[in-house]
């Protein structure tokens, strides 16, 4: 394969030698009480001591209105909210959830309940009450903040959650029998006295979906702070003139770390826009707030990409660097940014498990389109057989990655066998299946329970539907194994067209024949399916397992995570 490489411009940025040399001094840059830290105080307070005090932390883009706030102001409001939270009765070590969209209380009521020491879970406000149930219970929370509409969600399932307290609502001014207003933090103190934790002691948690069984509680530490900083200063290059939009939501973890934590611990203006994804809408924002550091994922820029070429109605010169995660980077769409905004996205490869970037794309770095990039200064990553054993280079197997980043989960909450299973040989499994190259970039092939053998070849799904976007007619692609009786497996497309296309043998024909004279001759689509929507994740990962379930005819498991189904 030729390797398309994005070129960065020699002597304008520092190279990865130097970052590293800075690992060793990262430490003192996260403020510590004579080995004691606290998350929130990292995020936030420790500015309000230097010229950031009255810097605008957060800009919110609400539905109906715009708010900013100074890192002073969060403070402030974190401090109140805190200690209403401590009169509520919450202790070090509880759980307690948040229910809500992207409003400012989301990320106040994140930040309250880090600073008092109990473990902050937040839910996608699109959960229904099933998934609101399991992970309410699984965690044992005994506070939840939400608001009137989503609590009722949450009634339906109350009786359940026996440990439940307390809920705090946004949009009420009135107690009642069983809820608190948030307002009522306005009477407390600006003043709190914030937990001094160990830095192993846990901050958050949320919930994310395995292969199989329920979603899992995923645990992070007060020192995850540490990483999602430097990286967040390495990766996402947050400086003080910048201003930086994350388009994820904290129900996923890279609104925790990448909207809240590493962020602010850099004192780095953050955009937030409460409303769903709109391309107009998009642009429109990166214009008004000029925004120039933009974080978000590749189902959202393959959309953009789909809805033409609007962004020309706007100025986007203020962007100038753009990174992407959660799912493959199609080399498209890099192509795309380059095309339309002069600037190539930047891939970044983490999980929830990992609480922070663990490979990725630098700016000082030539970047190898279709390539996640190469491991963070101080992270050794390899690829590993399945008993955990180093392969050689350029060859297929599990994505690894050596234990003891600061950012790397504590425990599977009430299930230490699961966390467990992670481990094997001195690596952590990631369950993702990759190669390096020689020059040390990793490329994703797919998940480990994804990949296609077919006739014997093994197929990767991603390279599949990577080229399958590529045809004219193709929006987006699923793709899976479907046994069969002679090939073992053979390789089944599911396919949203794009406007203007509509389903025919003689389209079906043409994609084949397109996807065998691009990738391979085995590695073509069998068998076509044109579908409306594909289900997919709130994070944008399509669900291949629930494309394969749905084939089989097999129950799909837990649909709490999922978009679109
Ligand atoms: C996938 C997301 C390809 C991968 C922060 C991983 C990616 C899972 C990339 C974790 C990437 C994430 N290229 N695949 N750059 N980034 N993934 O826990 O399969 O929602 O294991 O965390 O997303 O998803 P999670």
């Amino acid at each position: 394969m030729d390797e398309e490489i994005f070129k960065k411009t020699p002597g304008k940025t520092p190279n990865l030698n130097e970052y590293t040399k800075n690992q060793y001094s990262a430490e003192k840059q996260i403020e510590m009480w004579n080995g004691k830290i606290n998350a929130a105080h990292n995020a936030i307070d420790r500015h309000c001591t230097t010229w950031r005090k009255n810097k605008i932390a957060l800009i919110w883009e609400g539905e109906k209105e715009e708010r900013k706030y100074t890192f002073n102001d969060l403070r402030e409001e974190t401090n109140r909210f805190a200690n209403l939270l401590v009169e509520l009765g919450i202790k070090k070590g509880d759980r307690a959830f948040i229910f809500l969209p992207r409003v400012p209380e989301l990320y106040i009521g994140f930040l309250g309940i880090v600073k008092t020491g109990a473990i902050a879970g937040t839910m996608f406000s699109a959960f229904g009450p099933d998934a609101i149930k399991d992970r309410l219970k699984d965690s044992g929370a005994s506070i939840l903040i939400t608001n009137s509409e989503l609590k009722k969600r949450v009634d339906a399932v109350r009786h359940e959650l026996p440990e439940l307290r307390h809920i705090i609502l946004t949009d009420s001014e009135k107690a009642t029998h069983d809820t608190i207003p948030f307002s009522e933090a306005k009477k407390m103190p600006d003043k709190f006295d914030v937990a001094r934790m160990d830095p192993e002691e846990n901050a958050f948690m949320l919930y994310t979906s395995g292969t199989t069984g329920k979603p899992k509680g995923v645990v992070h530490c007060h020192w995850a702070i540490m990483h999602q900083h430097m990286t967040a200063k390495w990766v996402l290059d947050l400086q003080d003139d910048d201003i930086y939009w994350c388009t994820a939501d904290p129900g996923w973890v890279t609104g925790i770390a990448y909207e809240i934590l590493g962020n602010w611990s850099n004192g780095a203006t953050t955009l937030v826009h409460e409303g769903r994804f709109d391309p107009e809408k998009w642009y429109s924002l990166i214009q008004k707030h000029k925004v120039t550091i933009w974080y978000t994922a590749p189902t959202a820029i393959r959309m953009l990409m789909q809805s033409g070429e609007s962004y020309k109605k706007y100025d986007m010169s203020s962007l100038r660097h753009m990174c992407s995660v959660g799912e493959p980077l199609n080399p498209e769409a890099i192509r795309w940014g380059i095309k339309a905004f002069g600037l190539a996205f930047h891939d970044t490869w983490w999980q929830t498990e990992t609480g922070g970037m663990l490979i990725c794309n630098y700016i000082c770095l030539d970047m190898k389109i279709g390539s996640m990039g190469k491991p963070f200064p101080g992270i050794t990553a390899s690829i590993v057989d399945d008993a955990g054993k180093e392969l050689p280079i350029g060859e297929e197997g599990n994505l690894a990655i050596k234990p003891g980043w600061p950012s790397m989960m504590k425990v599977i909450w009430n299930n230490p066998k699961k966390y467990e299973e992670y481990f094997k040989g001195g690596w952590y499994i990631s369950g993702d299946r990759a190669k390096m190259d020689k020059d040390g970039y990793f490329w994703f092939i797919g998940r480990a329970d994804d990949v296609i053998k077919t006739a014997g070849e093994r197929v990767g799904p991603f390279e599949v539907e990577s080229a399958l976007i590529e045809h004219k007619a193709v929006a987006e692609a699923g793709v899976i194994g479907k046994p069969d009786p002679t090939r073992g497996e053979i390789i089944k497309a599911f396919l949203k067209l794009r406007p203007g296309f509509s389903p025919s043998p003689q389209l079906e024909n043409e994609i084949k024949e397109f996807i065998k004279s691009r990738l391979a001759g085995h590695a073509y689509p069998r068998e076509i399916a044109f579908v409306e929507s594909l289900p997919k994740t709130r994070s944008g990962k399509i669900m291949r397992r629930v494309l394969k379930a749905r084939e089989l005819g097999l129950p799909v498991g837990d649909l709490s995570t999922l978009e679109e189904y």
